[in-house]
């Protein structure tokens, strides 16, 4: 790995560096105007910590609990779909980068190695998520996977009943396995590093989905039946048939409004996740950031509050957490690092929100991150 990598920037470019177009423009858009991508960001960037003197910071402890278990530090990684198109078998290397930092990996529905070679490979529980598809035999056959492999938490994910649109995903021809056509073959072409790389993955299309169901026997049915299959009748009584058929820890993710956040706490959510995807869905929606505090406020204490979207440093972490989040889930960040390499390229990303978080937190005079809080920022008084 390029031994500059300082910060989730570099290792942004480095990926831009690594993989075709066609992927790298699938992780990094966002949906019509990116706005909503953008905002997650520049939101974060405007908030001001109180930098605090003569505090003893001599010890400092990162450790923090999720869904009644102990982690390093207060980061997840969010589920992401086709991360194996980046680097072979990526989801085997991010869960295992995951499993030696000691935080959660959240496999998602849409992964392309599936839930039980994952589960094969890594000897840490991981969280898994769910898109509630219309084939409900085959969503509760998810969910019978998900605990026989012993996943520790189920996410629902609730904002995607239906797609936003990604204009890099048209314009590039976006396919798992790309298409043959001239264009995908130069952008392939283009990155042969890649492409020798790939040629020793094991899994190429969705892993979860590959066997599983009936009618389907070629890629191409596949991406019809995914594409057919989200659910835009997700209702809360459905969000409480999928409670009823789990029975460990669930974390509802999309939520953006504080009613929301509430009807998510009464169907029994022991966890949400404040979160727009990534800016992926509804372009104009607010950055999660500016919606935090509202939300944790009014479910804050009946839940665990997480959030996404935007976090790109440790000193964001700090923001959200001051800001009443649990934790902090990132999601292109560590596929930049997967893309660049595979797992050591996931662990260089959590190491540097790490040390850029204990940094953080010395500087705001605190030595236990749980202790952060809306006082450790400097609020503009009107
Ligand atoms: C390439 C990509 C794929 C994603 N796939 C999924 C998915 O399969 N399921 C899901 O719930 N969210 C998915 N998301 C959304 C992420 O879980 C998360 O909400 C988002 O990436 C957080 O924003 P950030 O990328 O700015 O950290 C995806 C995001 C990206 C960038």
């Amino acid at each position: 790995m390029e031994t500059r990598i300082l910060s989730l920037e570099d290792m942004r470019r480095a990926a831009r560096r690594r993989v075709p177009r066609m992927f790298f423009g699938y992780v990094d858009s966002g949906s019509w105007t990116e706005s909503t991508r953008d905002r997650n960001e520049t939101d974060f960037s405007r908030i001001q910590f109180r930098q605090r003197v003569a505090v003893d910071i001599s010890q400092r402890s990162l450790e923090t609990e999720m869904l009644g278990r102990r982690y390093s530090m207060p980061i997840a990684l969010a589920p992401t779909g086709m991360a194996g198109m980046l680097y072979p078998d990526a989801e085997i290397e991010i869960a295992k980068a995951a499993a030696q930092l000691n935080i959660p990996y959240t496999m998602s529905t849409m992964s392309i190695c599936s839930l039980e070679r994952v589960a094969d490979a890594v000897d840490r529980p991981f969280w898994f998520q769910l898109y509630v598809m219309r084939d409900r035999a085959f969503v509760k056959k998810l969910i019978e996977r998900a605990r026989a492999v012993e996943c520790s938490a189920l996410m629902v994910t609730l904002d995607l009943q239906v797609l936003g649109q990604r204009h890099a995903d048209i314009r590039n021809s976006l396919a798992a396995p790309p298409k043959p056509s001239l264009g995908a073959a130069i952008q392939l072409l283009s990155r042969p590093r890649w492409c020798w790389r790939m040629l020793r993955a094991r899994n190429r299309s969705f892993g979860n989905i590959a066997g599983h169901v009936p009618e389907i026997d070629n890629l191409a049915d596949m991406a019809g039946w995914t594409a057919r299959q989200f659910e835009p009748a997700l209702t809360w009584d459905v969000i409480r048939e999928m409670r009823d058929l789990w029975e460990g820890p669930l974390i509802l993710k999309g939520v953006l409004d504080a009613d929301d956040a509430e009807a998510a706490v009464n169907c029994g959510a022991d966890a949400i996740v404040v979160s727009n995807h990534g800016g992926r869905q509804l372009d104009g929606a607010p950055s999660t950031i500016s919606v935090l505090e509202t939300i944790a406020a009014r479910v804050g204490e009946k839940t665990e509050v997480h959030i996404d979207g935007g976090v790109r440093s440790g000193q964001d972490m700090a923001r959200a957490l001051a800001l009443g989040a649990r934790a902090t889930h990132i999601g292109r960040p560590f596929l930049y690092g997967v893309a660049v390499d595979g797992r050591r390229g996931v662990e260089r990303v959590l190491e540097i929100m790490r040390n850029e978080l204990d940094l953080t937190i010395a500087f705001c005079g605190e030595t236990d991150v749980r202790a952060l809080s809306a006082d450790n920022l400097l609020r503009q008084r009107a």
